[in-house]
């Protein structure tokens, strides 16, 4: 028999053990242990998962460098968003960094700054941060139209009052459900790097994987200089993951190029633009060959606004998505704000999956062949994030850069001397007019004890 149940909690206020039994104690000691040792361990983090619909689908719109919290621009970029989800209606959309241009942070904002330095997370912020409430006009359209979605970093993303965890955090605190972005895991470098796993549309066997890395900012590795990479410590984890998980297609999103889109332009079949040297790090931290390794067969990335080109390289495809953000620099040329769509098919090789552009004009867009004459060749990744000509190469680019510092050094100098000549100028101006203010001073003094006499006789 069951005692009433009005009596139970006072029981369980003084006894929860008599309450509960031994046994029922253990079992929760048991659940509690099973439940977070994956999450102690770290050995498999907790991830998201979609369904492939129907039809065996899973359509994707990449939003690439939306740079929204530019001002005027934002309300273009929202009404591009609306207008591609409205006409996709994609089952996932992935923010594929730099959503917010953090060097537009207001410079006044000091306690902003000096809040990044700790990078504790949007939680402890008391009003929502300058960071949070671009990322808040970006997402709202995703939320109206109920589309899930995805994010990782960009080397922008990091630059505000939040910094990459703060962002990561945020990202996956708001939009409850339709957030899928994770932040973590503890130990690597970065924020955000997880998977989410494409179930089929019935039942619970996993179809497709897609992988979420984050690839920095600047410099990787020992490499002070040039763009950020996925560091090796990350390869090492996806391949850890991917070896505990069952190997199903698999795709990737990075932020920052491979050194592997720069040679899917040099060689083989490709399609679409090239209007700018391919911004991959200086060195290969082998995300390429995991890649390879683990069945990934198509990696997406975006950072260079007027690069759009897809190539293959050994059977993976590498390609950018097309600029989404009326913030920031580009598409040039004629390429047109959009978005590219990915129509990821269950039991389909990703390097082959259907895509197209979105375009901000409402068109589609397949990108064509070609050109078979290829623009901006280059053999190195274009190192300089100060802009320097990757095709003169690395060492001219660090003479450059170098002379660049020495022409800053000696105009700082100049400037220094100009001013110390200035002030010693004017100090010596300032002292000769109180020289001879005081002498006159004097002169007028002495002519008036002379006039004296004359002085109150004359009135
Ligand atoms: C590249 O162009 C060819 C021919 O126009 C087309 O069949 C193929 O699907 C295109 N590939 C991509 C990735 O756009």
């Amino acid at each position: 028999m069951m005692p009433p149940r009005s009596r139970q909690p006072a029981q369980l206020k003084f006894s929860p053990h008599r309450v509960l039994g031994r046994a029922a104690a253990m079992r929760a000691v048991l659940f509690w242990a099973v439940a977070l040792l994956p999450a102690l361990t770290g050995l498999v983090a907790a991830q998201a998962t979609l369904r492939f619909d129907d039809s065996g689908a899973l359509r994707i719109v990449q939003l690439a460098d939306v740079h929204v919290g530019e001002g005027a621009a934002d309300a273009h970029t929202v009404q591009l968003v609306r207008r591609v989800l409205a006409a996709e209606r994609p089952g996932l959309a992935v923010l594929s960094g730099d959503m917010v241009s953090g060097f537009a942070f207001p410079a006044g904002d000091v306690a902003g700054r000096l809040g990044r330095l700790f990078d504790r997370g949007s939680s402890t912020h008391l009003t929502a941060s300058w960071y949070e409430r671009q990322w808040r006009r970006l997402v709202a359209p995703l939320h109206a139209a109920g589309v899930p979605y995805a994010a990782i970093l960009g080397n922008h993303d990091g630059e505000a009052d939040l910094g990459r965890r703060g962002v990561t955090e945020l990202a996956s605190a708001v939009g409850g459900s339709l957030s899928l972005t994770l932040p973590g895991p503890e130990g690597l470098p970065g924020g955000g790097n997880y998977w989410i796993d494409v179930l089929e549309p019935q039942g619970e066997a996993v179809a497709a994987r897609i992988w979420m890395v984050d690839s920095g900012n600047r410099g990787c590795g020992q490499l002070a200089w040039g763009w950020g990479c996925v560091p090796v410590d990350t390869v090492e984890w996806v391949r850890q993951q991917a070896a505990l998980l069952p190997r199903v297609p698999s795709l990737a999103f990075v932020h920052i190029p491979l050194p592997q889109h720069m040679l899917a332009w040099e060689r083989g079949p490709v399609n679409g633009t090239k209007g700018e040297m391919v911004g991959c790090p200086g060195m290969d931290t082998g995300f390429f060959e995991l890649a390879r390794e683990v069945g990934i067969t198509a990696v997406y990335s975006g950072h260079d606004h007027n690069n759009d080109f897809a190539g293959t390289v050994h059977g993976v495809r590498l390609a950018y998505g097309r600029k989404s953000g009326f913030g920031s620099y580009g598409p040039a040329g004629r390429l047109q704000h959009g978005a590219r769509v990915i129509e990821l098919r269950q039991g389909e090789d990703p390097a082959g999956s259907p895509t197209w552009i979105r375009q901000e004009d409402g068109s589609q867009q397949f990108q064509a062949a070609g050109p078979e004459d290829r623009p901006f060749r280059q053999h190195t990744c274009n190192l300089d994030a100060s802009g320097c000509d990757n095709s003169l190469g690395p060492r001219a680019c660090l003479a450059l850069r170098s002379a660049r510092n020495a022409a800053t050094l000696l105009a700082v100098l100049a400037g220094l001397a100009v001013a110390a000549t200035t002030t010693s100028l004017a100090a010596f101006v300032l002292a000769r007019r109180v020289q001879q203010h005081l002498r006159r001073q004097r002169g007028w003094q002495q002519v008036k004890s002379s006039e004296k006499p004359l002085g109150p006789a004359a009135v």
